[in-house]
């Protein structure tokens, strides 16, 4: 039946009546009137599928007893819920389930919260009157193959719900139901184990189902949980609301908020189940010190290592002066801890020698969206693809790095959105179940703004600007000039083929395509920033957006897919060594009094260093002290060499951190840090919504990273008096102008909110620059192709770029300790068949790779996602060393490091690299001593 938009429909429901919009179901319907009719297989995250039966109602006028989830309401309609007669027809249905149960719901994981034990209890079943040793599955084996989950096929009623989870809110397919009537089943790929199938472990499945048959082995081993907090994800972007379900102080699971606005009820392996590392037996709980790297560590108390620090770093500073130190803040931490640590660098160091590992993700988006459209974030809700026509996917892989997202772009894409992928690979999404990428751009890694230069001119010489959209929005001479540039025949797909290794045809069909669509929206990753024209991408893709009108509304936008969980978050927070919170330059004399008035402190008006220049300077001699927060610099920034002989050169280096990491190994002072389980505040993700992260046990340690944070100020003289981060928030709320009407209470309130949140929006912006651009008029930017210093030669013939992957989290200190490495445990070498046949390089050989910075070597796999002439790899892991590898080429605007492009030689080799040797020597010393430290802990006590 169909019904025209907006229509309502009233009917009767046991007596009551009831107005709905057309379309509900009449299970929906009644639920509207409190009315709770039984049901197996209807959820409310899934559309009515009506293999169960149980939900059979009456209705007047209509012969049989229709199913309520599946039926529609009609205009006057009269239904009956309850009736002897339904009693019986539903207790029938229930029994035949009940005889091919196991009936000893006592001894059951999922005892009180399994909805067939629910619906037999209302319905009075307690047996089966076709009894219990007929033809049954009672005796099918257990899949135990995936570490997270079980599926007991024994407790299965094939009601399918796993099944439409799989298909329609994960977007995998790798459910299906074998067989049919009694003898059906559900398998997974081709009835293989769910380790051997596509399954990807996101949860969706187990969440839905209504009996024990898919559950978590967290709850088999330890039962029901009693009590949840709401959280907010650590790992990606996404920013997923999760309910950490715990048993005492132990978090059992973790599972998706249904109300969560940036996941709906959804989540992926890492939220959903990459948890135990928060209480891994690697995790540091006690504070260390050691005068020299060589020393062993020595366990100190809390008040000993703020006094200890602070010492050293004032000594520090009166021999080599202010600016001879500086901080690390982290886009894992949460805002009020990113604030604090600015803080306490500008207010207590006395300099701005801040930055923060945004740096080296999308510091370039920042610089580009803010020189374009006058704010540094994307301008969309994750839930504006839902209207998206096209969507172009550029230098991003959502299906492993921001999965939640890729879901539901998935789903936009089964309905029929078009889908672009620019991208050296054939990520998943090219060639996905039930989806195929209308284009996929294999774009040569350095030819990005070739490639959007092209398209631009696609647009503007075929005729297809958005003109009056151009007209009155945009800066007319900025346009006018930047249209001369982009019209040059240069910027043309043929003149650009070359570089960018589009075929023109297939890149001008690609630009019709973008620019006549109704509404098309870019999602990019670090793909676009992580270059040495990072900056100059992120306006090519800007201007791409405004010549085709493609912003200010819903189903349109520039998206950055931010890599960590706070990326946003850390960047609004001040983070930059030229910013204070809310991008205002520290040069701003007003801006600064403002702060200077709310600290009782002057600030230094020149910006500090960033990361590369503290290295540089610290290799120099004059940068001598360094506080990181959160961050690995020694596995995670470019030109590994580089930065160890960097971080060696300080004379105190200190590390807040969970684990002792890489970075760790060259430090002085060790805070021990607490997870996100362990402390209260907030995180902002990828489409500026801020979202509450709260506490579900004590930090290990004794204190939560921002009373560290107080405390080190403190320590150094700066007086810090909070008692809990909402006092923070009020503070950054009175200091930001995009965040003057966000406070914990309106979070708890409306449950998330996406900035700019003041007088002008006090519930928050979903969608940015409607109407107006933030800056006024949109600026479209000169953005000139300057081909990146790192060519191929005959010597490193090959372009290697890198990624990320599923089970695995950036440099990995916290999905390496979780059963996650079963799905992903070494960095491999992706090699295109061709690459590898002329090198006598076979699948799992080891291969070297050598570039002009360092060589490593890694397991080589034969892929034919690669083109000829790129490799790939990941980062996870560091002995693999992927980042010795990387040059300290960098963009021009915001030193974001070129890690997507590095001339390299592959070749066949026998035994790791140097570097490798080296480094687990060095690591097994440092276990020596962290040992030593631990033996001389347990002697004393
Ligand atoms: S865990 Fe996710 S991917 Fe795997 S079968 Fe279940 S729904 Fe599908
Ligand atoms: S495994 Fe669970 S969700 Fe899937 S069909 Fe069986 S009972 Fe239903
Ligand atoms: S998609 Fe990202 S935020 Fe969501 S559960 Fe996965 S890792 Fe966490
Ligand atoms: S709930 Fe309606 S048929 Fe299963």
């Amino acid at each position: 039946m169909i019904h025209q938009i907006g229509t309502v429909v009233s009917l009767i429901v046991d007596g009551q009546e009831v107005t709905v919009p057309g379309g509900t179901s009449v299970m929906q319907a009644a639920a509207g009137l409190d009315i709770k009719v039984p049901k197996l297989c209807a959820t409310d995250s899934l559309d009515a599928f009506g293999s169960c039966r149980v939900c059979l109602v009456e209705i007047e006028g209509r012969k049989g007893y229709p199913a309520s989830c599946t039926t529609e309401v009609e205009e006057g309609m009269v239904v009956h819920t309850q009736s002897e007669r339904l009693d019986g027809l539903r207790r029938n249905v229930v029994e035949l389930y009940v005889s091919d149960h196991p009936l000893d719901c006592i001894n059951c994981s999922a005892n009180g919260d399994c909805e067939l034990q629910d619906t037999a209890e209302a319905l009075g079943v307690e047996s089966s009157r076709y009894g219990m040793d007929g033809w049954n599955h009672k005796d099918a084996e257990k899949d135990t193959s995936n570490p997270y989950f079980t599926f007991d096929p024994s407790q299965c009623i094939v009601c399918y719900r796993c099944v439409r989870a799989c298909d329609d809110i994960q977007g995998t397919f790798a459910l299906s139901v074998e067989g049919r009537g009694f003898a059906s089943r559900i398998i997974a790929g081709q009835s293989d184990s769910f380790m051997e199938s596509d399954c990807v472990s996101c949860g969706a499945c187990v969440d839905q189902c209504p009996t024990e048959a898919l559950i978590e082995n967290t709850i088999i081993e330890h039962g029901q949980p009693e009590r949840s907090v709401v959280t907010t994800c650590a790992y990606c972007g996404v920013g997923c609301s999760l309910v950490a379900e715990l048993k005492g102080d132990q978090v059992l699971r973790m599972t998706p908020d249904k109300q969560g606005q940036a996941n709906e009820g959804h989540a992926c392996i890492k939220g959903r189940f990459a948890f135990g590392y928060a209480t891994h037996q690697d995790r540091i709980t006690r504070p260390m010190i050691r005068e020299n790297i060589d020393d062993p560590w020595r366990e100190v108390s809390w008040d000993e290592v703020f006094r200890y620090t602070a010492d050293r770093l004032r000594s520090i500073q009166q021999e080599h002066g202010r600016d001879s130190i500086g901080g690390i803040t982290s886009s894992r931490c949460t805002n009020e801890e990113t604030f604090l640590v600015q803080k306490m660098i500008r207010a207590a160091f006395g300099n701005n020698n801040v930055d923060t590992c945004a740096r080296v993700c999308h510091s370039p988006t920042g610089y580009g969206l803010k020189t374009t459209l006058g704010e540094s974030a994307g301008t969309q809700a994750f839930n504006s693809v839902a209207y998206a026509d096209v969507v172009m996917v550029m230098g991003a892989n959502p299906s492993d790095a921001h999965p939640v997202f890729a879901s539901r772009l998935k789903h936009r894409l089964r309905q029929g959105a078009k889908l672009i992928v620019v991208d050296p690979r054939k990520i998943d999404l090219v060639n996905a179940p039930h989806i195929r990428a209308d284009h996929h751009l294999a774009v040569r890694p350095g030819g990005n703004v070739a490639f959007l230069n092209a398209m631009a001119h696609v647009v503007v010489t075929e005729g297809l600007e958005a003109g009056d959209f151009i007209a009155q929005r945009c800066e007319d001479e900025a346009y006018r000039h930047w249209r001369e540039f982009i019209s040059n025949e240069q910027n043309s797909p043929e003149a650009t083929e070359r570089t960018t290794g589009i075929p023109a045809s297939q890149l001008r069909a690609a630009a019709r395509l973008f620019a006549t669509a109704p509404n098309a929206a870019i999602y990019y990753g670090l793909g676009v920033s992580e270059h040495s024209q990072g900056s100059t991408a992120v306006m090519g893709i800007a201007n791409l957006a405004m010549v085709t009108g493609n912003l200010g509304r819903e189903g349109v936008g520039v998206n950055p897919l931010r890599g960590q969980n706070n990326v946003q978050g850390s960047c609004d927070m001040g983070s930059f060594p030229h910013e204070l919170p809310g991008y205002r330059h520290v040069s701003d004399a007003a801006v600064r009094s403002l702060f200077e008035n709310e600290w009782n402190v002057q600030l230094h008006p020149e910006p500090g260093l960033r990361i590369p220049n503290m290295f540089d300077a610290a290799i120099s001699g004059h940068f001598k002290g360094l506080y990181v927060q959160g961050e690995d610099l020694a596995q995670s920034d470019p030109n590994t060499q580089h930065v160890e002989h960097a971080l060696k050169s300080l004379e105190c280096l200190v590390v807040q951190d969970l684990f002792l990491n890489e970075t760790a190994r060259f430090a002085h002072v060790f805070l021990p840090g607490s997870s996100f389980l362990e402390k209260n505040g907030t995180f902002t993700n990828a489409e500026r919504r801020i979202s509450m992260v709260r506490k579900a046990i004590e930090p290990l340690a004794g204190l939560e990273d921002w009373e560290v944070t107080m405390a080190l100020s403190n320590a150094l003289g700066y007086p810090m008096n909070y008692s809990h981060p909402s006092e923070i928030m009020d503070e950054i709320a009175r200091l930001t102008p995009t965040f003057t009407g966000v406070s914990y209470e309106k979070l708890e309130r409306l449950g998330s909110i996406q900035w700019p949140c003041n007088e002008d929006a006090p519930e928050g912006t979903p969608t940015m620059h409607v109407g107006e651009f933030v800056r006024g008029k949109g600026y479209f930017a000169i953005t000139g192709f300057v081909p990146t210093e790192e060519r191929t030669t005959r010597r490193f013939p090959l372009l290697l770029t890198t990624g990320r992957i599923l089970s695995q989290y950036n440099v990995g200190a916290q999905t390496r300790r979780t059963a996650n490495s079963e799905f992903y445990s070494e960095d491999v070498l992706e090699i295109h068949p061709f690459d590898a046949e002329e090198r006598g390089i076979s699948q799992d050989d080891w291969c070297g790779v050598s570039s002009r910075a360092g060589n490593t070597v890694l397991r080589a796999v034969i892929s034919e996602r690669m083109q000829p002439g790129v490799v790939y790899t990941t980062f996870h892991f560091p002995s693999s060393g992927a980042n010795v590898v990387t040059t300290d080429n960098s963009d021009w605007a915001t030193n974001c490091p070129e890690y997507k492009v590095t001339a390299v030689q592959v070749s066949q080799v026998s035994e790791p690299s140097q570097w490798q040797k080296e480094y687990s020597a060095f690591v097994r010393r440092q276990e020596e001593l962290l040992d030593k430290a631990r033996a001389r802990v347990q002697n004393n006590a």
